[in-house]
């Protein structure tokens, strides 16, 4: 794949241009790794002064104190293409722009409703030739629209062209999983059903929808992260080693795990509103969107038959966190137990948010007593590997450099929507949940076994003592 040069931000001056993209140019610029002229487009009358302000104040929002040489740097490279997307003159004004180029990168930070203008706009023009196209999420609402929308990226784009954006795929952390699994010969043969016992993906935000209720209202968790987050990340716990670790194999043992994932069953599901919500603004009166869901999936392959995938999220929890925690079987017979009580298992817990690491659960012995203890052997990847490149960061310079590994497949995203499908469209009833609860009580009945969900080890937050909303977790609460 040739190098893109030039990138092309449509969408320049929304949300996501600001909160993530020029920060990562920003980084980018700071590295001396942007080499390219970036072009934003949008709707807004701007010229190119208004763009290098917003670009300024952009990352000035975002990092504190940051190199203003480098910011300096940055805003020399933008310009500005301002027109609406159904007009041919936008397409001809960008042509003029991108004069000189031969390998654009197009980034569509814009709504998907949008893409059936640009992407042919951008082929009436002739600007699609030699360029990629790089979407972001939610790509379509459900099997058919991300169908359509494959439909119209694929008359215009060849498949190895498109980068479809799953900021998650983009994570150190997250790509450690893969790593962790397969550097480490001493897993991969304990890493079936005859070891372990469930898989549980929690993806929980203190947070509420804040100022994002008009979009938000529209999506709801399933849509906003289950879709495509969480199942990144099951299906990176879940697949089968990869031939090489080239982009293709790597996406095609994805693309088969998740051929192997049953579509979820809305009787395994719960989904929930905060308390609250309904006043958030931009929230329709009497809304039912999900602001939490959780599920039971199941993997119908030979190394997974029979082991629960437990995934959940959620917005107005107790804390903010991202954790994926593999809990081994119990051992064959109870040695060393406190009163022949059964010994918690030893789970494999993969922090995937701030503060990333691993921490391993293991029993070891009890001073004075022949008894196992659990403890913890844990590693925080920042003591061992400093500061790490943010999801954004890698993803912008992994498009320009043409490197798909960390991106979606049309593939990959209908199988997601595919195992969501059923939970799109409210299947039952939508429990309400106390702001700063783990969620609704029911959430936990999913979990067959006393344990309920494991709490995450760490959060952003201080937990306060949740058991008594009923979150459906017995495992005592963590402060830090
Ligand atoms: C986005 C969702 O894709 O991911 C947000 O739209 C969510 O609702 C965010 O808060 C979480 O991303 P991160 O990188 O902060 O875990």
């Amino acid at each position: 794949m040739e190098r893109g040069d030039v990138l092309v931000v449509f969408g320049a001056t929304g949300d996501l241009a600001r909160k993530k993209l020029f920060p990562a140019l920003y980084h980018l610029e700071r590295r001396r790794v942007l080499d390219v002229p970036v072009v934003g487009v949008a709707v807004s009358p701007w010229g190119d002064a208004e763009l290098r302000d917003y670009a300024r104040a952009a990352v000035e929002s975002v990092i504190p104190a940051p190199d203003q040489a480098a910011i300096g740097r940055l805003e020399e490279r933008l310009t500005m293409v301002s027109g609406d997307y159904r007009e041919a003159s936008t397409y001809a004004a960008l042509a003029r722009a991108l004069t000189g180029r031969a390998h654009p990168v197009y980034y569509l930070a814009i709504p998907p409703a949008l893409f059936d203008r640009v992407v042919p706009g951008l082929a009436e023009a002739g600007l699609h030739r030699g360029a990629r196209l790089v979407v972001e999420k939610p790509f379509g609402r459900d099997s058919k629209s991300a169908a359509a929308l494959n439909g119209v990226i694929q008359e215009v784009f060849p498949e190895s062209s498109v980068y479809r954006i799953d900021h998650y795929l983009g994570k150190e952390s997250i790509e450690n999983i893969l790593v962790f699994r397969f550097a480490n010969a001493m897993l991969e043969p304990v890493w079936n059903r005859s070891n372990i016992a469930s898989v549980q993906i929690s993806m929980t935000e203190s947070f509420g929808v804040e100022g994002r209720g008009t979009f938000y209202d529209e999506v709801g968790a399933v849509r906003d992260v289950m879709q495509n987050h969480l199942l990144a990340i099951v299906s990176l716990l879940a697949m089968e080693p990869p031939l090489s670790a080239d982009p293709a194999p790597m996406r095609d043992e994805r693309a088969k795990v998740l051929a192997a994932i049953g579509a979820a069953d809305p009787a395994q599901a719960v989904l929930g509103q905060y308390e609250g919500y309904l006043q958030e603004p931009g929230v329709a009166a009497g809304s039912e969107t999900e602001t939490f869901a959780a599920v039971r999936l199941e993997i119908d392959a030979w190394r997974w038959a029979g082991v629960p995938f437990y995934v959940r999220a959620g917005k107005g929890l107790a804390g903010t966190a991202l954790e994926a925690v593999v809990e081994f079987q119990n051992p064959p017979r109870l040695l060393f137990t406190d009163n022949g009580r059964r010994p918690p298992p030893n789970l494999l817990r993969f922090r995937l948010g701030a503060d990333d690491g691993v921490t391993l659960s293991v029993g070891a012995k009890e001073p004075d007593r022949l008894v196992s203890r659990q403890v913890e052997l844990d590693v925080h990847f920042e003591n061992v590997f400093g500061h790490r490149r943010e999801a954004y960061e890698r993803l912008l310079s992994d498009a320009i450099a043409g490197d798909p590994s960390r991106f979606g497949r049309s593939d990959l995203v209908e199988h997601q929507w595919r195992i969501v499908e059923p939970l799109l469209g409210h299947p039952g009833p939508l429990h309400r949940y106390p702001r700063g609860s783990w969620g609704p009580a029911a959430a936990g009945k999913l979990i067959a076994g006393p344990a309920g969900w494991y709490e995450p080890a760490r959060t952003d937050e201080v937990v306060v003592d949740l058991r008594a909303q009923g979150a459906g977790s017995s495992a005592a609460p963590l402060t830090r």
